[in-house]
């Protein structure tokens, strides 16, 4: 056997024969990580099962008849229909934000309707994982596990009569392959750990749920190794010190992407949120200055979220900027474009400005609300208190349409927002061309 040796990214998964201190392609440092090919690199690493015959497609086996149920009926909806027998499934996360938390209540849900189904950690011992279980009122007869830190040790048990309709791993960098070098959760272990399972699942028809950690900054140990592997990626996102945790659907083979799930996390593990569209408002106090309801979309979702802004006098040289829950570059670039195009001072002013129930916003539609609720504050006049707001801000002060208008104000409607201030449309019934006519429109000021 002729050992081999490259070099591999473990955030884009690019190859080089060389190790570099820079990721020649995503240009990111430090993250080349040797390894080895035992056969020389010839080895295909395609999980695609080889083709013995041809056959005419129609006649392949296909699984839809044999999808199931995870027992939990909005996360079925976000699969596509449930779990499709032999598909691979990951779920990347922070330490702590409820992984598996999440995963052995699924287990829990799917062995109670009556499939064999196994849960291995690497990293927790079985009594924990019992106490957990017995807790959250998870033990079922076909709920199995197992604790070990090397995958072989279960291949075993998911062969044959005994192959079980769900499989998790918990967690792909704490588990060991014999065919790989080096230590547990660097790039060649997580890949032989994931290659080898899916594989073998995928012969037998087994679900398998991978649990990937991934760190601060979003990265999974091999992220781009791991998706192309499997068929759904899910991550499990949220900051440990709120309750919500969001579930993002970030690529789906067998049903719709962009899909997401708020939950709670409770004392008895964690709880669907029916209806987020307004979770995030918590309980704002629309009678007060300063605030202002954002239509945003999260993926094909509209949420109901809440823009706070305190402007006050400042006693520093320098006024203070704060921004929590968005990227403060926002705030200092709308800033630049009230005092330009509205002809308003802030340089005694300091401004703070928050998104509510600790949600992390990321689009452009912000704009118009966070302008509204600076403004808001600014007067001290409250907006009209079932004002909702979406729409982009230029540098020259114009609105500008955002994505998911339609999806944004059908959702105003139902939950019976009013006025709505967004971009004005073709028609021009509704909606501003520019922040002068929103701010005279919102706060009475004459026009001229
Ligand atoms: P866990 O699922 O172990 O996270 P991960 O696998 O992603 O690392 O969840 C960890 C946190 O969740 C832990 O700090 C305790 C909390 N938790 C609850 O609040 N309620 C519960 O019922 C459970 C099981 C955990
Ligand atoms: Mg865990």
């Amino acid at each position: 056997m002729k050992l081999r040796e490259i070099y591999i990214c473990a955030l884009c998964g690019a190859r080089s024969f060389q190790w570099k201190g820079q990721c020649p392609t995503c240009g990111e440092w430090n993250c080349l990580e040797p390894l080895q090919l035992k056969d020389g690199g010839r080895k295909s690493e395609s999980l695609a099962p080889r083709a013995e015959r041809l056959i005419r497609l129609a006649e392949a086996s296909d699984f839809a008849g044999a999808v199931f149920s995870t027992g939990m009926e909005a996360f079925d909806r976000i699969l596509g229909k449930g779990l499709v027998p032999g598909a691979a499934i990951l779920v990347g996360g922070e330490p702590g934000i409820g992984k598996s938390t999440l995963l052995l209540q699924i287990a829990g849900s799917v062995a109670a309707s009556g499939r064999r189904t196994i849960y291995l950690s690497g990293e927790e011992a079985l009594s924990q994982i019992r106490s957990r279980a017995e807790r959250l009122e998870l033990l079922h007869d076909n709920l199995y596990a197992m604790a070990s830190s090397q995958v072989e040790d279960i291949f075993p048990l998911i062969e044959g009569e005994n192959a079980p309709a769900l499989l998790i791993l918990d967690s792909v960098q704490t588990l060991t392959s014999s065919r790989a070098e080096g230590l547990p959760g660097n790039v060649s272990q997580v890949r032989a750990v994931a290659t080898e399972v899916v594989e073998r699942c995928k012969k037998q028809h087994t679900a398998v749920v991978l649990v990937g950690h991934v760190t601060k900054e979003g990265h999974l140990a091999g992220p781009r190794l791991l998706e192309h592997m499997v068929d759904t990626v899910i991550s499990l996102e949220g900051d440990r010190q709120q309750v919500f945790r969001l579930l993002r659907v970030l690529k789906n083979r067998f049903g719709p992407n962009q899909e997401m799930l708020i939950f709670q996390m409770m004392e008895q593990g964690l709880e669907l949120v029916e209806d987020p569209s307004t979770y995030f408002l918590g309980a704002r106090d629309a009678s007060l200055s300063g605030t202002a309801v954002v239509m945003a979309v999260d993926g094909q979702r509209p949420l109901a979220v809440e823009i706070q802004s305190l402007v006050t006098k400042s006693h520093l040289t320098i006024p203070r900027r704060t921004g929590l829950g968005f990227d403060v570059n926002r705030l200092h670039l709308l800033l630049a474009v009230l005092e330009k195009r509205l002809r308003l001072s802030f340089a005694q002013a300091d401004i703070y400005a928050k998104v509510g129930g600790g949600m992390r916003l990321m689009e452009p539609g912000m704009d118009l609300p966070l302008v509204a609720a600076i403004l808001s504050s600014y007067y001290d006049i409250p907006l009209p208190e079932r004002a909702v707001f979406w729409g982009e801000v230029d540098l020259n002060g114009q609105i500008r349409p955002v994505a998911g208008h339609v999806v944004r104000e059908g959702q105003a409607r139902r939950l019976g927002y009013h006025p709505v201030v967004c971009p004005a449309a073709g028609d021009g019934k509704r909606g501003f061309h520019t922040l002068k006519q929103m701010q005279q429109a919102l706060f009475a000021l004459p026009t001229g």
